[in-house]
């Protein structure tokens, strides 16, 4: 049995007294009057997230749970224990965005929550918990594609039309899409291996980053950022991956490996065992986020050539949205701007804590489909989590045959 407080726990006196003003009149925020209001609940990986958002953007609450410290000492997600995480959490998680917002759960509009893609054991905790929260309170229900909220986010924080192009890379996914409307995808390519954000937290943990002082704490992709600003990329040449390949599509693993073969090669230079901090650590860390950052940018240049060319995206100022984990590396940033510039787009990215994981893009997705009226349900009787699940219409092989040709870009970061 679900319990949650039916009023706030936090004292904000000026939502709050006016919420209670408008209630006395019988006025209910998400229903007669005001606007529409979300919760939205995450557990796609190893974040247990949800927050409160209404129509506007207003973030009304907002709680989240990591489990990067646990995981980043096991080596890597345990899907059981992030399960048992997800457990532990949710129930108080989504009890703090509520009593945060100082809204009565009667007042939500809607549940959103993530039920594809993602770690089936993370999914279906996030799914059992909403339906029953759906059933108690009698609220539709708003099943949420992850990527797609990922993708959203950017209209929560900026005044951003459809169409434009959109670069999602984190930890599980690595995807261009032309964003045509809330549940209008056009894929341009994917991943082909692992994700970008999945390789540099291999090659940060091959590097031991855990026992480096100053990133212990940190993810494996933040901690090549931070060791990176103190390294030179130079020392190493790697030439990124399918350079023949005229398509959209990524690969990583190969960088993975080389990595790894330097890193090999290092350790025994410096005689030092795996497990030691290499003195050159700074060093490689630069190369592998210099070469990320080339590869992301290849790909993406072709997608934005392709838009213009079918006139997907207008021919000046059309918006390239990079989101998910990877996305908050500044570097790989600055690189994305030196293509926006080439090619008279502009480079959009929500703040750093809405690129990773969090409830706000899924509330905020819950939003959108409200506005839209698509995928809102009343009968959640048939509902799955789904943890492969693609985004939108594949298009790739026909971004192949368009065989485009990238210009050379000078990447002086
Ligand atoms: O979007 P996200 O929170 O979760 C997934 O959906 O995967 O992304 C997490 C990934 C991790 O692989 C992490 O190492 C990477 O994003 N990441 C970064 C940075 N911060 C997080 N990668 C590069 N630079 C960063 N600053
Ligand atoms: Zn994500």
């Amino acid at each position: 049995m679900l319990t949650l407080n039916k009023t706030a726990g936090v004292f904000k006196p000026s939502k709050r007294k006016i919420y209670e003003f408008l209630r006395s009149f019988n006025f209910h925020p998400g229903t007669l009057f005001l606007h529409k209001i979300v919760l939205g609940i995450e557990t796609s990986c190893d974040d247990t997230a949800a927050a409160v958002v209404d129509e506007t953007g207003n973030v009304l609450g907002e709680a989240i749970h990591s489990q990067t410290e646990v995981h980043l000492k096991t080596g890597g997600i345990i899907p059981p224990v992030a399960q048992q995480l997800h457990r532990e959490n949710i129930q108080r998680i989504v009890q703090e965005a509520l009593s945060a917002s100082s809204i009565s759960p009667s007042d939500l509009s809607a549940i959103a929550t993530t039920i594809k893609p993602g770690l089936a054991l993370s999914l279906g905790v996030g799914l059992s918990f909403s339906l029953q929260l759906v059933g108690q309170l009698k609220k539709p229900f708003i099943p949420i594609h992850h990527m797609e909220a990922h993708a959203l986010t950017i209209r929560l924080t900026n005044k951003v039309e459809f169409p434009f192009l959109v670069l999602l890379i984190s930890g599980g996914h690595c995807l261009l899409a032309l964003v045509q409307g809330v549940s209008d995808f056009l894929l341009l390519g994917k991943s082909l291996d692992i994700a970008p954000g999945d390789m540099l937290d291999k090659v940060a943990r091959r590097l031991s980053l855990i026992k480096h002082p100053e990133c212990s704490t940190m993810s494996g992709g933040k901690a090549i950022e931070h060791l990176a600003r103190q390294g030179n990329r130079f020392h190493f040449d790697i030439i990124p991956p399918l350079q023949r390949a005229k398509n959209c599509d990524f690969s990583f693993a190969g960088i993975q490996h080389l990595m790894n073969k330097i890193i090999i090669q290092k350790e025994k230079e410096e005689g030092i065992e795996q497990g030691q901090i290499l003195s050159s650590a700074a060093d490689i860390a630069a190369a592998v986020q210099h070469t990320t950052a080339c590869h992301i940018v290849k790909r993406t240049h072709r997608a934005i050539l392709f838009c213009k060319q079918r006139d997907l995206l207008p021919q000046n100022n059309a918006v390239l949205v990079a989101s998910g984990g990877v996305a908050s590396n500044f570097y790989i940033r600055r690189a994305l701007e030196v293509l926006t510039n080439a090619t008279q787009c502009t480079l959009l990215c929500p703040p750093p804590r809405l690129c990773t994981d969090n409830g706000i893009m899924i509330a905020w997705n819950g939003i959108e489909r409200l506005r839209a009226g698509v995928g809102i349900l009343h009968d959640i009787e048939d509902i799955r989590y789904e943890p492969k699940c693609p985004l939108g219409l594949d298009i790739s092989k026909e971004v192949e045959e368009a065989a485009i040709k990238i210009p050379r870009l000078k990447m002086n970061l």
